[in-house]
């Protein structure tokens, strides 16, 4: 475990010379990488970076808010920070759409629109932000999902946005030597620690058809699970888990009433490179305690499933 602590200082001493009194941009997800390599830069040039927040109405319950609490003007940071508001505009793009490959190619490419508009309003800016890590450089971003999936990255801006050169601060760390470089910068634990995200975010979680309605429901199935798995301490072990809405609906009751509503799965598995996968048994009570204030809270859902799967055959997201 080499000094992290004089890592970050030497980057940051190193970006300050670099950038000089250039301008420079980030594409800010939220994510463990993108924050962390934010966080150095704004320590680095303050006021000379700008963040650009692309909020598309596909991010966890309240991941929006709690990510304008840190990078905004009432953070701890001296940066400028836009957060653009686009859920509505991703709604309307994605209305009728069931393909999952389709889904994935119209949020990548709003995506990158939103952010080259952005970028344009911003005008020349000399460096881009990338927040790469040391295993996306050895895989060189072609995973062996990719060619199953079409990954969407933040990560993938360089084509759209003119600049002069990039920055990528986190090239030579592992993955929890970013989490370690984020604490010696004072970001918060529950942001250090946040597990992956997908690029496309919830909309690969919904099977089917994107609506504003599901997207309410899977992030308050996903948020009551999260807040379950946490309290019971079983998170520790886990490489991710998350909630999504199955497009099924079926017959239930409540009261003396029939209703005919979703279905949640419920995944968590266990992995070390996220290339293969084993579901996590998880302790019957933390399921069970999940599913009954999961049909309780939250409207529209009757029946509550754990994902049992491996990858393969199945693969950790859903779409
Ligand atoms: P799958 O579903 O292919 O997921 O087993 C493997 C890992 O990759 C994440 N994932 C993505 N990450 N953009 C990303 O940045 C994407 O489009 C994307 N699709 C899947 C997934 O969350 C899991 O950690």
């Amino acid at each position: 475990d080499w000094n992290m602590d004089s890592f970050v200082e030497d980057m940051i001493q190193s970006i300050r010379e670099k950038v000089g009194d250039g301008k420079v941009l980030c594409a800010l997800s939220g994510g463990v990488d993108s924050s962390v390599a934010a966080v150095m830069l704004a320590k680095a040039v303050g006021k000379q970076l700008t963040c650009v927040f692309v909020d598309h109405g596909l991010l966890r319950k309240n991941e929006g808010d709690e990510v304008e609490a840190v990078f905004g003007p009432d953070g701890p940071y001296d940066l400028n920070f836009i957060r653009v508001n686009v859920q509505d505009r991703f709604y309307e793009k994605l209305a009728g759409v069931e393909e999952p490959e389709q889904k994935r190619k119209i949020i990548g490419e709003e995506f990158i629109r939103v952010f080259e508009e952005e970028a344009k309003k911003i005008g020349t800016v000399d460096f881009l932000v990338q927040g790469t890590i040391y295993p996306d450089v050895v895989e060189s971003g072609v995973g062996k999902s990719a060619t199953i999936k079409s990954h969407h990255n933040v990560g993938g801006l360089p084509d759209y946005v003119d600049f002069k050169e990039i920055i990528e601060p986190l090239r030579d760390l592992f993955k929890d030597e970013v989490r370690q470089a984020g604490r010696e910068l004072g970001i918060p634990e529950y942001l250090v620690m946040r597990q992956p995200f997908p690029g496309p975010g919830l909309g690969i979680r919904i099977i089917g058809e994107v609506t504003a309605e599901k997207v309410k429901i899977v992030q308050e199935a996903d948020a009551i699970y999260r807040e379950e798995i946490a309290k019971a301490g079983v998170d520790k072990g886990l490489g991710q888990y998350f909630a999504a809405l199955t497009n099924m609906r079926s017959v239930g009751v409540m009261g003396d009433g029939r209703t005919y509503d979703y279905a949640i799965a419920l995944r968590a598995v266990n992995t070390s490179d996220f290339m293969t996968a084993d579901a996590a048994q998880l302790p019957w009570e933390v399921l069970a305690k999940v599913t009954t204030r999961i049909v309780n809270e939250v409207d529209h859902v009757n029946r509550v499933m754990y994902d049992c799967t491996g990858k393969p055959p199945a693969t950790i997201e859903f779409e």
